[in-house]
């Protein structure tokens, strides 16, 4: 285990009726609120009244940034900073799944830097303030709710990329299941497979955690319990919580310190979203299963192995390769049973970018369980097609 430093400052206010404290929360940081939130969800269920009038009552104005899309554009993050700064804005509060936090966040640092927001996603070091983010969550996917991460999407250059920076972790996230209950099928599905992916990405790590592992499993375990039962009934709120939950230990730092590793199946899956913007959690649940059989090697295979095991029940008796084979299927197998597409065709994309592509994404892979070339992202893109 390597060395590192623990500090994950978000205060986190679990469960029913959380959403009560939103206006005593927001009012300790500043009297002007922004608003964000994406095309109305919150609005369908309710939560949008009750934030205003939560606020209201605390005495907090507020200013709003609607319209935030999945896989958030970098002109909806200009606009609010532009709001924050002409306003006075002193906390954003983001009210939604991660793409609305995700915006909320940039839009808290671009209220503090005086050029292009967008040279904040290019280069996170840029950012040295942003205003407070305070955080509802409405669907169980990113842990964008507990992470210093924002994920921005620019339509003109085909880029999408991550920014990562302690000032925008949020200082406070409310997170009751119960506003999960309306995420529809899809969502749900692409939720858990992007919660598990998180777990992947820092489980094949080629620096020990023993304890980091044993964790990662059980989290693992956790989404394969609760991803299809919350499909099956969407107002199960041991599911909801659960799954809730996990999206935010998966992601929150706690899996990866001590075993850093830089992520692979996320750069590859970035790059299908900037160019065709498809769901992110499915476009994982097509490559992860791919990616897995690519780097399964003589070096990779009793960590495959373990994780059959462990994650899968696979029986320890088996030769290490059929053993990690079969936990591979079954991963394949879990992310059908989520209601996720196997391949790229079923999300509409072919053959003509995946050369640009996988160029792209091999340029962020340096310090990967295996360092993929460029040729070894597109095969697996081929493989996935
Ligand atoms: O926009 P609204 O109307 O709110 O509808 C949303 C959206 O259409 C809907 N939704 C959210 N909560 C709902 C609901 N519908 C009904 N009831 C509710 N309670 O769900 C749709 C998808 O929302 P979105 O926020 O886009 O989903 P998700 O949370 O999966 O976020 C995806 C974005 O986060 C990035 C992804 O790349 C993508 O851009 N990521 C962010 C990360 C981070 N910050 O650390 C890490 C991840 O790996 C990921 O890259
Ligand atoms: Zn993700």
């Amino acid at each position: 285990m390597e060395n590192f430093v623990y500090s994950v400052p978000t205060k986190i206010y679990f469960g029913k009726g959380q959403l009560d404290r939103v206006g005593m929360i927001a009012a300790e940081y500043g009297k002007k609120a922004l608003l964000v939130y994406g095309g109305g969800s919150i609005k369908r269920n309710g939560i949008y009244d009750r934030v205003k009038e939560l606020l209201e009552e605390e005495g907090v104005l507020l200013e709003e940034l609607s319209g935030v899309e999945p896989n958030p554009r970098i002109e909806t993050v200009r606009k609010g900073a532009a709001i924050c700064k002409e306003k006075g804005i002193d906390v954003v509060l983001a009210v939604g799944g991660g793409s609305t936090i995700d915006c909320a966040k940039v839009v808290a640092a671009g209220a503090c830097y005086d050029g292009d927001a967008w040279d904040l996603v290019l280069n996170s070091r840029k950012i040295k303030k942003a205003l407070p983010v305070v955080t509802v969550l409405t669907l169980a996917a990113t842990g964008s709710e507990m992470d210093p991460t924002a994920v921005i999407s620019n339509l003109e250059t085909n880029d999408k990329l991550g920014t990562k920076n302690e000032h925008m972790r949020p200082v406070a996230s409310i997170l009751d299941p119960t506003y999960t209950e309306t995420v529809n099928a899809w969502h749900t599905g692409a939720g858990t497979a992007d919660i598990m992916s998180h777990i992947l990405e820092s489980y094949f790590s080629n620096a020990e955690g023993y304890m980091q592992d044993r964790m990662a499993e059980g989290l693992l375990k956790t989404c394969i319990e609760f991803g299809v039962r919350a499909l099956k009934d969407p107002k199960d709120y041991e599911a909801r919580a659960n799954l809730m939950w996990a999206s935010s230990w998966a992601i929150n730092d706690f899996l990866k310190l001590g075993k850093p590793v830089v992520w692979s199946v996320h750069p590859m899956e970035h790059e299908l979203s900037a160019y065709y913007d498809i769901t992110h959690g499915a476009g994982l649940a097509i490559l992860t299963p791919h990616w897995m059989r690519h780097v399964l090697s003589d070096r990779t295979v009793e960590k495959f192995k373990t994780y059959a095991v462990q994650v899968w029940g696979i029986s320890a008796e088996l030769p290490a390769y059929e053993a990690a084979e079969l936990g591979i299927e079954k991963t394949a197998e879990y992310f059908k049973a989520l209601g996720m597409p196997a391949t790229l065709k079923e999300v509409g994309i072919g053959e003509e970018k995946l050369a640009l592509m996988a160029e792209k994404a091999a340029g962020r892979l340096a310090g990967a369980y295996v360092e993929l070339s460029k040729e070894e992202v597109e095969q697996i893109f081929k493989d996935a097609l």
